[in-house]
């Protein structure tokens, strides 16, 4: 049942690009316009959308980051993201005009179900992104849109992950189309990029030999940090949740902006800095100054292990180690660099003797606050 794979993660890793491309089947018109027949909310509805709140725990919670940057900037309406534990316990101000995304794979973590009720008591809308039909979640949300990654068994998120992400971008999507804040020939050109995702990640997915001897060089390091600006943020932050939880390893995810207030103190001799890079494309700045981060955790000591899109071979210089990943559009960028830092964890833990699917302490799914 595991396909001839070792563990279930690397079987669910293997499966993305499929995964992705199931996601986006059926959704997508003739014309290249999205389609989400499972949303029963009026094209009014989400017209009268002047707030977006994304809520959910772990993994599920750094898809909503990412699906903050891009529905920000393809919608033009503020969105929010939080964690589902604190959301629950503070006063959103939410009314009939906000529309809250909860984003579940098991569709029956508590914290997400309970903040799902307490946005329902304000009366906004909730829309969720599951990927387990007929789970607690999408049968209490006024609209659903399912995820069509297939059963996820390893209790680490991986395919999950990327297809809650492009479950994400077919929202941002369909609410700039339906909202007129984005041309069809603008939203026709996205969704001709995230078509050409499943196909760039069977590339990456056969080019990962050199992370799995990194791997295996890692895991004696006593911390790994992991470093990215916009999408590349909650990247990073999955980059240690996946290695915290199956490595059983000290690691964290920061802001490459944040170092110099504060975490840069931890960067010593030999230590570990993973550094996901922004594509120069598009958003050069961003790229630079990340650049000029890695250039100050090397002069400390840290050893970089250098995340970057193909042809940018300019950070090839302040690279200890460097995974090159395919061309992709900036938003869509996590859909690449994620896929790196999933094999890492899991083949450090490997290496430390762990068992990757079931890692102690831990369950598939939440069923507790
Ligand atoms: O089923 P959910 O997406 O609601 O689960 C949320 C988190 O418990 C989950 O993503 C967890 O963080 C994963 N084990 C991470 O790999």
């Amino acid at each position: 049942e595991k396909g001839g794979y070792e563990y279930f993660m690397l079987k669910e890793i293997a499966e993305q690009p499929q995964a992705i491309a199931d996601t986006l089947l059926g959704r997508l018109s003739d014309r290249g316009e999205i389609i989400l027949d499972e949303v029963r909310l009026t094209d009014q509805d989400l017209r009268d959308v002047d707030k977006v709140f994304i809520v959910a725990c772990g993994t599920s919670y750094h898809a909503g980051m990412v699906a903050k940057y891009a529905i920000e900037h393809w919608v033009r309406i503020p969105c929010e993201v939080e964690l589902a534990s604190e959301f629950r316990y503070r006063d959103p101000i939410l009314d009939r005009s906000t529309l809250v995304i909860v984003i579940s794979q098991s569709g029956e973590t508590m914290d997400t179900l309970m903040a799902l009720r307490h946005a329902k008591e304000q009366k906004a809308r909730v829309l969720a992104i599951c990927n387990t039909n007929g789970s607690t979640i999408p049968r209490e949300s006024d609209a659903v849109l399912y995820t069509h990654g297939g059963p996820e068994i390893a209790v680490a998120s991986t395919k999950a992950f990327l297809t809650q992400l492009v479950a994400c971008y077919l929202i941002g999507l369909h609410l700039a189309q339906i909202r007129g804040v984005m041309y069809a020939d603008e939203v026709a050109a996205v969704v001709e990029k995230l078509q050409a995702t499943p196909d760039s990640l069977r590339t990456l997915l056969a080019g990962m030999e050199d992370v799995r001897a990194l791997a295996r060089d890692l895991k004696t390091a006593s911390t790994i940090l992991f470093i990215g600006r916009h999408v590349g943020f909650p990247v990073a932050l999955e980059g240690a949740l996946k290695l915290k939880e199956l490595a059983y390893m000290h690691a964290e995810g920061f802001a490459a902006g944040e170092l110099k207030h504060g975490p840069i103190s931890l960067i010593d001799e030999g230590t570990p800095v993973v550094c996901v890079v922004p594509s120069p494309a598009g958003r050069g700045v961003m790229r630079d100054k990340v650049v000029s981060n890695i250039q100050e955790v090397r002069a400390r000591g840290a050893r970089t292990i250098v995340i970057t899109e193909e042809g940018d071979d300019s950070v090839k210089a302040f690279a200890d180690h460097l995974i090159v990943v395919p061309r992709t559009p900036t938003l869509l960028a996590p859909l690449m660099t994620t896929v790196p830092l999933q094999i890492l964890a899991c083949e450090i833990a490997a290496a430390r003797g762990h068992d990757v699917d079931q890692p102690r302490n831990l369950a598939k799914s939440v069923t507790v606050e």
